[in-house]
């Protein structure tokens, strides 16, 4: 053997050969065992569970997080079964655990990677404290519709900011070795295309084009199984004709023989059983045929393995060997986690919860997670100086569970900063606050409180209204058909507005809401997601301009519901609208004749353009980029450039600005978007200085899937801008030449 052999490849040699020593002991019984995972209780371990755990019938547990219980849990498994495999313990830990943190559409909105990480670090921690050793994250589904209610877990909608943040939270659950002490297995999923459920409804129906698929919706989960994630969650969906769950084409010929994924497939919940309901198969045998053919590794609280999968090898309509590679697959990732050498969990061996560290990197989250939509005649930052009162409305400003959004099985209210105990920590005493709820929930139609909210706006300085969506309205299950801020909010506004005085909406969201019926009627927005556990604490920095906003949109905020798919990677189609144009049928002449009017792609009653692009975000400074310019006019394919600009803060504070590279290949084999993210980082400028933002690009950042559905780059003419959103209009453009033969 080669003695240079690194420590890791000798590390990976030992655990193949151990993982073919193991399964070459196991029965079948055992083997089907390991791709079993229940889902148990919290508080005891009923008696079948422990006669399963002796009997090597159970691989895995998910929803245990009592640690005494995991620990019997682990107990049964390894020293009263025959071969002491230990358990995975799986976890939706989505955005935290006890402590947490924004949404991931939140926290996809500080465009910062190392501080996803951390949040990750913290809620593994968190989580191993308690036994977990897997999460079911991060959840990297590209959403071009906000009304699907699993965008709230998304990162947005663009393959590249999803990417970059999808490796950063899977570096942050798993850390640098999978054994170590509070790393925990991640999951990337739902794999794959989930999030382009017809109108938003979630589990509907995904017919997605193979080159669409390849460019957009598979790039995160490349990158994230190229970092090395553990795991793949299948998703639920149907796509094109065959539910992912039972989809060779994903599982095995993507997934395996093209990425050489060697972790394992675990499905959704009983999603292999809904093969029968998707109309797939006829029953659970052939369920569990399908799924086990296309390399479901591990089924999720279902019987279709554990019922079926033995009858089906001794009928040979499976061969062992199939299922031999499956059990070869999650004992990998058991061996990677160290389990063997250590399945027990001693709460003393992390930090103690709540942890202060893990409050602080969550209120760094959600600080940086809020966006500035609109903020006139500089109404924000607010002064304690100038005020004597202010009126805090809303139902989500005194909401301690609310705030925390969705998938958070595990938070803790009793933990939550609300937005009006950061409001009254922030000014003491130095301001009077006047808190008028004004509505039970953000659903309310009750309007008899509304006299006391005006009043309140009447006789104060001003008013600071915090709405939106209650977590319920968010998440799984939970998509809308109307998107507008619910209940009698809007009226409520208009109210409070009659009253003179200024108005500030924090909106509490888990999707882009459509605000075009409120946004001409406040001073100021801001966009603060569902921000977690320290969310009061950092919305008031940032209205008191302790900190400047710097959140950039993760997605694109319609003007209308009707306006969806509305993304800003879109085609440019033959008939394209000028991106600005606002067109609406009252611009239209009194008489318009009956013809192709405008002869360009919008809605008569909408235009084109969104009420706020993806990546925009306003600042308490004032950027000004200048001065794009690229190393090279021709970069030979291989080789790579900078584009560069000036970014000058012409503002009175210091603040950071979010950088953002967009590139559009102009003319390729299929079509291109009309522009692409290609780059972003965050950047602190003081009030007057001017700094130099530059990316590198290879050309094969510039690759897409062509009508071969193989990967390339094709020379041509690239046009590039940077900016402070996807409307950046500061441009250039370079050419890439194919390599010279010979060269
Ligand atoms: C769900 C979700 C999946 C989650 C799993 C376990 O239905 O689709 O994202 O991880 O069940 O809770």
């Amino acid at each position: 053997m080669n003695v240079s052999l690194t420590e890791k490849t000798a590390k990976t040699l030992r655990i193949e050969q151990r993982i073919g020593e193991l399964v070459g002991e196991m029965t079948v019984a055992e083997k089907i065992g390991q791709m079993n995972q229940v889902c148990l209780v919290d508080h005891a371990v009923p008696e079948d569970a422990r006669v399963a755990l002796r009997s090597g019938r159970i691989g895995s547990v998910l929803n245990v997080v009592n640690v005494e219980i995991v620990n019997e849990l682990q107990r049964i498994a390894v020293e009263e079964s025959r071969l002491g495999i230990p358990l995975l313990i799986g976890r939706d830990v989505i955005h935290g655990f006890q402590t947490v943190m924004p949404i991931p559409l939140g926290q996809a909105a500080t465009w910062n990677p190392t501080l996803l990480k951390e949040g990750a670090r913290f809620s593994a921690q968190e989580a191993a404290a308690s036994g977990v050793n897997w999460t079911f994250a991060p959840m990297i589904d590209i959403s071009r519709d906000p009304r699907w209610g699993r965008i709230a877990e998304s990162f947005g909608e663009d393959p590249h900011l999803t990417s970059e943040l999808g490796v950063a939270m899977v570096r942050g659950f798993q850390g640098d070795d999978l054994s170590t002490r509070g790393s925990i297995a991640a999951c990337a999923k739902h794999f794959a295309g989930y999030g382009d459920c017809e109108s938003g409804r979630d589990y509907a129906t995904t017919n997605i084009p193979e080159n669409e698929l390849r460019n957009v919706h598979l790039r995160p989960f490349r990158a994230t199984v190229d970092a090395g994630v553990a795991t793949i969650m299948a998703s639920f969906s149907d796509l094109n004709g065959i539910p992912a769950t039972a989809s060779e084409f994903l599982m095995r010929q993507v997934l395996r023989d093209e990425w050489q994924f060697d972790g394992f497939v675990v499905s959704d919940f009983d999603s292999i059983s809904q093969l029968c309901v998707h109309g797939l198969t006829e029953n659970d045998k052939d369920a569990a045929l399908q799924a086990v053919t296309a390399g479901i590794d591990m089924e999720m609280a279902g019987a279709c393995y554990t019922e079926h999968l033995e009858s089906l090898i001794d009928e040979g309509r499976v061969d062992i060997g199939v299922v031999d590679e499956l059990v070869g697959n999650i004992l990998r990732v058991k061996f990677r986690l160290g389990l063997f050498e250590d399945p027990y969990t001693n709460p003393s061996d992390f930090p103690s919860k709540p942890n202060a560290d893990a409050m602080r990197a969550a209120k760094t989250a959600a600080l940086q997670s809020v966006v500035m939509l609109k903020n006139d005649h500089d109404v924000l930052p607010l002064s304690c100086g100038n005020l004597r009162s202010i009126a805090v409305i809303g139902p989500l400003a005194d909401a301690p569970y609310e705030q925390l959004g969705t998938w958070i099985f595990d938070g803790d209210p009793a933990l939550s900063i609300t937005c009006l105990q950061g409001v009254h920590d922030m000014v003491g005493d130095a301001v009077d606050v006047r808190f008028v709820r004004a509505m039970d929930t953000s659903r309310s139609r009750d309007t008899a409180s509304f006299d006391e909210a005006v009043r309140a706006a009447q006789e104060t300085d001003l008013s600071i209204l915090f709405l939106g969506e209650e977590s319920i309205l968010t998440g799984e299950a939970h998509s809308r058909a109307d998107i507008d801020l619910p209940g009698a909010q809007v009226e409520l506004i208009r109210r409070i507005r009659k009253a003179g005085k200024k108005v500030i909406v924090v909106i509490l969201a888990g999707r882009p809401l459509t605000l075009t019926n409120i946004v001409d009627e406040v001073d100021a927005i801001l966009y603060a997601w569902h921000p977690g556990t320290m969310g009061g604490t950092a919305i008031a920095e940032l209205l008191f301009g302790i900190e400047s906003p710097s959140g950039k949109l993760p997605a694109t905020m319609p003007r209308m519901v009707g306006q969806i798919p509305i993304y800003y990677n879109q085609k440019n189609t033959g008939k394209p609208p000028r991106p600005h144009e606002l067109v609406f049928i009252d611009d239209i002449a009194e008489q318009a004749p009956q013809t192709s009017f405008g002869m360009f792609a919008f809605h008569l009653d909408a235009g084109f353009s969104p009420l706020f692009p993806f990546g925009y975000g306003l600042s308490y400074a004032k950027f000004e980029y200048k001065n794009i310019r690229t190393s090279i006019h021709e970069v030979e394919i291989g080789d790579k450039l900078t584009v560069s600009a000036e970014l000058t803060n012409n503002g009175e504070v210091g603040a950071v600005e979010v950088a953002q590279l967009y590139v559009r290949d102009l003319v390729a084999s299929v079509t291109r978007p009309v522009r692409e993210l290609k780059g972003f980082k965050r950047v602190y400028v003081e009030s007057g200085q001017t700094i130099t933002v530059e990316f590198e690009l290879q050309t094969s950042d510039l690759a897409f899937y062509g009508r071969d559905y193989k990967l390339v780059t094709e020379p041509g003419e690239f046009r590039v801008w940077i900016g402070g959103s996807s409307y950046a209009d500061l441009q250039s453009e370079f050419q890439v030449i194919a390599r010279q033969r010979g060269a």
